[in-house]
């Protein structure tokens, strides 16, 4: 079994005060953060700025990412922090700014452009340290080797992975979070639990990514309605952020399925958000992959549900209720995916190897048309 190592973690109220004592741990009076514009218009970045000017450090901001930041993007960037002089990065943000941050710290240690690196385990040398602060409870990058990137020539994601970019410090502050609007702790909330429901159910699920996972799919799926309805309740908001901070970890040793792996051409092609893709997916492949694994997809709706004895078929119920509660969209149909997709979606989706080796059952590309056929009409 391989464990990733994990970052050192400040969980809970106002933890963004130890953002300096953290820095200088690590010798770093300048410090690059990396952000998007979402983040500057609601006051999160200028919260941090002056927790940073005022513990003496100088700051270089990049404030340009994008969702779904695209690879020339964190070229861009990485550029920008060569030159910079910073000797630490901090990604601000949810899983765009943080993945771009990450890999622009890493590629300062290397020549060339992220293009040459992809993959995992290709970086050759490490770049600077990373502090993670999400904004968001959901994609769990501030503690995985992962981050995602748009290839903008092949409408696809695609991953990269090294231990180099595994943050050295999580600050995992509710209050950063208590402002998200509903329509994004939905689907980001979503994307977290399809974390760690995949991960328990992955082919290459481990005692250590179980335990992970059960905790995390408990700490979810017991306070998202609550995140999503009162956002402003800080308890809720600490558990989701701790909850997709362990899917991440559950995630980054187990692998995540199918569900990831539909969810990427609806991302690619027609910019779906990522949590919105994952949690259309979601039911579906779960009926398609109950045959191989009916005691953990029933062991998932016993720990969502807190009832004993709860089947796979239970846990999709649940499933359909939470996405209905939070107002996700039912099918693809929906959110004006065109039918005629379906084909196209359904060859690219088999370009997504890395993640459906880890699904339990085999899927071809008649079951792939199949599955995105039943995902556009259900
Ligand atoms: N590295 C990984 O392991 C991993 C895992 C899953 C997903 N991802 C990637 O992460 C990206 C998605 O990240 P995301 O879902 O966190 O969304 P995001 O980072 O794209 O942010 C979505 C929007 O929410 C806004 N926002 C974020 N926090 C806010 C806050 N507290 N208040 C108000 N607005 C806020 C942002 O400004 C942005 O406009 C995708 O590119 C996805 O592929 C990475
Ligand atoms: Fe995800």
């Amino acid at each position: 079994m391989n464990i990733w190592p994990v970052p050192q973690v400040k969980l809970g109220e106002n933890s963004i005060k130890e953002i300096p004592a953290a820095l200088d741990s690590l010798g770093a009076d300048k410090v690059m953060v990396v952000t998007d514009q979402g983040i500057i218009k609601v006051g999160i970045y200028s919260k941090v700025e002056k927790i940073l000017k005022d513990a003496g450090k100088d700051v270089v901001l990049v404030d340009d990412v994008k969702p779904d930041p695209s690879m020339q993007l964190v070229d861009a960037i990485a550029e920008k922090a060569r030159h910079s002089g910073a000797q630490a990065v901090i990604g601000l943000g949810g899983g765009s700014s943080m993945d771009s941050a990450k890999v622009a710290a890493a590629l300062v240690g290397n020549e060339g452009s992220i293009k040459d690196h992809l993959g995992v385990g290709l970086l050759p040398k490490p770049g600077l340290p990373i502090l993670a602060i999400p904004t968001t409870a959901g994609t769990g990058s501030e503690a995985t080797y992962l981050s995602i990137l748009s290839d903008l020539e092949n409408e696809t994601k695609k991953g990269f992975g090294t231990p180099y970019i595994i943050p050295k410090f999580a600050f995992l502050d509710p209050t950063l979070t208590t402002g998200l609007p509903p329509q994004i702790t939905a689907p980001t909330g979503m994307d977290a639990l399809c974390h760690c429901v995949e991960a328990y159910t992955s082919a290459n699920a481990n005692d250590y990514s179980d335990a992970m996972a059960v905790k995390a799919i408990e700490l979810i799926s017991q306070n998202i309605r609550t995140a999503y309805s009162i956002g402003t309740d800080m308890k809720a908001r600490e558990n989701m952020l701790l909850g997709s901070f362990l899917a991440g970890i559950a995630f980054a040793n187990a692998g995540v399925t199918a569900v990831h792996a539909f969810a990427y051409p609806l991302g690619g092609m027609f910019h779906v958000p990522h949590g919105m893709a994952n949690s259309l997916m979601l039911p579906v492949i779960i009926k398609f992959n109950a045959s191989a694994m009916k005691d953990r997809f029933g062991h998932v709706a016993e720990l969502m549900t807190g009832k004993e004895g709860a089947d796979w078929q239970d846990c999709i119920n649940e499933i359909e209720q939470l996405c209905a509660d939070v107002k996700l969209p039912r099918n693809l149909k929906a959110i004006d995916i065109p039918e005629s997709a379906i084909k196209p979606m359904s060859v690219s989706v088999m370009d997504q190897t890395r993640l459906l080796v880890n699904n339990p059952r085999e899927v071809t590309q008649e079951d792939a048309f199949e599955i995105y056929t039943e995902a556009w009409n259900r």
